[in-house]
């Protein structure tokens, strides 16, 4: 038998026992949301033995996780509700709209400016539900699709306008007259929303918007992953970004350097 083959094997066997275990990076969970790079489960109310480093993902993605399951950027007032990691987005809802059965009536601010949401920007896949509140006694201008929605529980009527796809940069050129305006992302509903006079929009605001990150603007953690490395966060490079590779190496985008020169440097043994 050419000894060529029995070497081979012998060798990868070898990178795999040399596999350093990180197991504070491994992926991890709070509830059913799985936290993994650019996220990272941090923060002082975690809910599990040893909290991952700060090396585990990039410092704005770090997720707390209170001792009843509810996951929150940094303790914010933004939960996550879910992230796709397939297409960088997540889901969040604002505490202050999500909590309670009155969420109609604390609509009363513009959520955009309240946060700072940088590196994430609000996707343009949430409808924006507008708000005209504290009209200063007079009637709500006369707008098309303009409804009432003051409910029972408001203790100051609030009406509601749909404004389209969500842009942060242009809200819907309403004229709000005497009154107040607001607008907030809501997902994008699966049926269309009627709005109509005394409707309880809680419900909606409960099931949060979405946010977006640039998929690469953190490294390219798949392309990592896929060479055989895991993700970590580096301040100390350019891009914040390192691969841990086998050899226990950090690299700056992937682990080709076992792959493409290792195994051809084998094949000539
Ligand atoms: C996670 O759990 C919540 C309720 O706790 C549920 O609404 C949601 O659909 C679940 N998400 C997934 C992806 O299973
Ligand atoms: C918190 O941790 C305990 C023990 O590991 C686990 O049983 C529980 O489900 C966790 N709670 C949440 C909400 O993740
Ligand atoms: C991301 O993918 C999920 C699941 O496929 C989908 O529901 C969601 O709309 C997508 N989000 C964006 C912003 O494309
Ligand atoms: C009014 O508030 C109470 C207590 O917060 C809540 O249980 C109830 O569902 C609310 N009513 C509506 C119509 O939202
Ligand atoms: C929300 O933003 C709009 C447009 O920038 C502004 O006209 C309005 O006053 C803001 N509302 C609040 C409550 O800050
Ligand atoms: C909107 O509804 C509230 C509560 O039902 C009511 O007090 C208010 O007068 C209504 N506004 C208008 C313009 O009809
Ligand atoms: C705003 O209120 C003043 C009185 O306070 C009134 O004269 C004016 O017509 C109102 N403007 C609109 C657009 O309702
Ligand atoms: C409503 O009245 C208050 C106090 O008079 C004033 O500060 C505020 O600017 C007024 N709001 C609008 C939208 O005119
Ligand atoms: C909204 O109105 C349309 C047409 O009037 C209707 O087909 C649809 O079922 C309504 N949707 C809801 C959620 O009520
Ligand atoms: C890397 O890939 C493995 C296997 O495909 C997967 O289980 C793991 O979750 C991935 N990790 C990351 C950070 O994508
Ligand atoms: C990350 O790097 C920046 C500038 O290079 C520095 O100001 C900051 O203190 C560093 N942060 C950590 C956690 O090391």
């Amino acid at each position: 038998m050419n000894p060529k083959l029995l070497f081979f094997p012998f060798l990868a066997t070898l990178l795999l026992l040399c596999h350093p275990a990180h197991a504070e990076c491994e992926p991890a969970t709070c509830s059913n949301l799985t936290v993994r790079y650019p996220f990272w489960l941090g923060g002082p109310n975690l809910n599990q033995s040893s909290p991952s480093s700060a090396s585990c993902g990039h410092p704005a993605f770090e997720v707390w996780c209170s001792p009843d399951g509810v996951a929150s950027l940094r303790g914010s007032q933004i939960l996550v509700l879910s992230i796709d990691y397939t297409n960088s987005s997540f889901v969040v809802a604002h505490k202050r709209v999500a909590d309670g059965g009155d969420g109609v009536c604390r609509t009363d601010f513009n959520i955009s400016s309240s946060l700072a949401l940088s590196p994430f920007t609000v996707s343009s896949s949430n409808l924006a539900i507008c708000f005209l509140y504290s009209c200063n006694g007079t009637e709500p201008p006369e707008i098309d699709g303009l409804v009432n929605a003051t409910i029972s529980n408001c203790s100051k009527p609030i009406y509601a306008y749909l404004g389209g796809s969500y842009d942060r940069d242009k809200p819907p050129a309403i004229k709000a007259g005497n009154c107040t305006y607001s607008y907030l992302p809501v997902l994008w509903p699966e049926s269309p929303v009627n709005l109509t006079a005394g409707t309880n929009y809680c419900p909606q605001f409960k099931k949060g918007f979405v946010l977006e990150w640039q998929k690469n603007g953190f490294g390219d953690c798949d392309a990592c992953n896929a060479s055989g490395g895991q993700c970590r966060y580096n301040n100390d490079s350019a891009a914040a970004f390192a691969c841990l590779c086998s050899d226990g190496e950090l690299r700056g985008t992937i682990c080709a350097g076992e792959l493409l020169f290792q195994f051809p440097l084998l094949s000539k043994t």
